[in-house]
């Protein structure tokens, strides 16, 4: 609900300024800065403060992720709509009273995400003091924890072998290419949320291994990959024991990998 009344004259400057500064969607954009901006004179550093580049998200403060609103801070990696096509992934196998871990969580917005269809013990880590400050945020009031650390370290040892979904959008480009990054993430989203290594796969190499001692039999572990990454991603999954599948959404440019621990059979019980 817009709080701020402001003329005509304002919001023409508002959208004069995006448009300067080359926003393709200045419109719109002027019209959720001013949907947030509690005073002209806040609506007008925040316009400046996009013109001079600074990520949409960083300036209100939040995004629309799954259909909820999840707070973004500056340097904390802000989720895209491609991850939209895991999280719904992810809800469609957990169930209520499933054990979760968002890995890597960020903001938390995967984790927010399969919460809101089924009431799961969540757990959510990340490495970085301000995505765990703003998962912390995201996550309240949904009996969440949130730990910060090396991704299974800081784990409790009790969720062992009884993790339903082990849902990580885990950083994957291969450092030699993070320069080719659109500006926005390049400039001011923090390397260590994109850097996957060398070959982009140094992360997941760690996160697919440790996954089995962690997940429940018939659990899975789900990470996002680009559509160049998913072969190798999936031998990855399959060399620590998982079957994987590869699942994709065209429209959203999404990748997904999900790999499934298989269960006992009964003559190994
Ligand atoms: C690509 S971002 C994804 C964030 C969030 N899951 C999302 O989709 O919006 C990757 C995240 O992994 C975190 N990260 C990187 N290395 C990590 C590690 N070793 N352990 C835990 N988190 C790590 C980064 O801080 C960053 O928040």
């Amino acid at each position: 609900m817009r709080t701020l009344r402001i003329n005509e004259k304002l919001e023409r400057m508002v959208i004069d300024k995006l448009l300067h500064a080359g926003c393709v969607f200045a419109e719109e954009e002027a019209e959720l800065l001013i949907a947030e901006a509690k005073t002209s004179d806040e609506l007008l550093k925040m316009t400046e403060s996009r013109a001079l580049g600074a990520p949409i998200e960083y300036v209100l403060g939040y995004t629309c992720f799954c259909g909820l609103r999840i707070n973004v801070e500056r340097n904390v990696f802000v989720p895209r709509r491609r991850t939209e096509f895991l999280a719904e992934k992810a809800k469609a196998i957990v169930q209520d009273g499933d054990r979760v871990v968002d890995l890597c969580c960020g903001s938390g917005a995967i984790g927010a995400a399969i919460a809101s269809g089924a009431d799961i013990h969540l757990h959510a880590v990340d490495i970085d003091e301000a995505a765990v400050r703003c998962a912390k945020r995201n996550l309240s009031g949904l009996g969440a924890h949130v730990y910060q650390g090396d991704l299974y370290s800081v784990l409790p040892r009790s969720l062992k072998g009884s993790v339903k979904m082990i849902a990580a959008n885990i950083p994957y480009v291969p450092t030699g290419f993070i320069d080719l990054l659109p500006q926005e993430a390049r400039l001011h989203e923090p390397k260590s949320a994109l850097d996957g290594g060398e070959d982009g796969f140094m992360i997941l190499r760690k996160v697919a291994a440790e996954a089995p001692e962690w997940l429940a039999p018939g659990g899975d572990l789900m990470i996002e990959t680009s559509g160049r990454q998913a072969s190798k991603a999936a031998e990855i999954f399959e060399e620590s024991g998982l079957t994987a599948r590869i699942a994709k959404d065209k429209d959203l440019d999404a990748t997904v990998i999900i790999g499934r621990l298989k269960r006992l059979q009964k003559s190994q019980i």
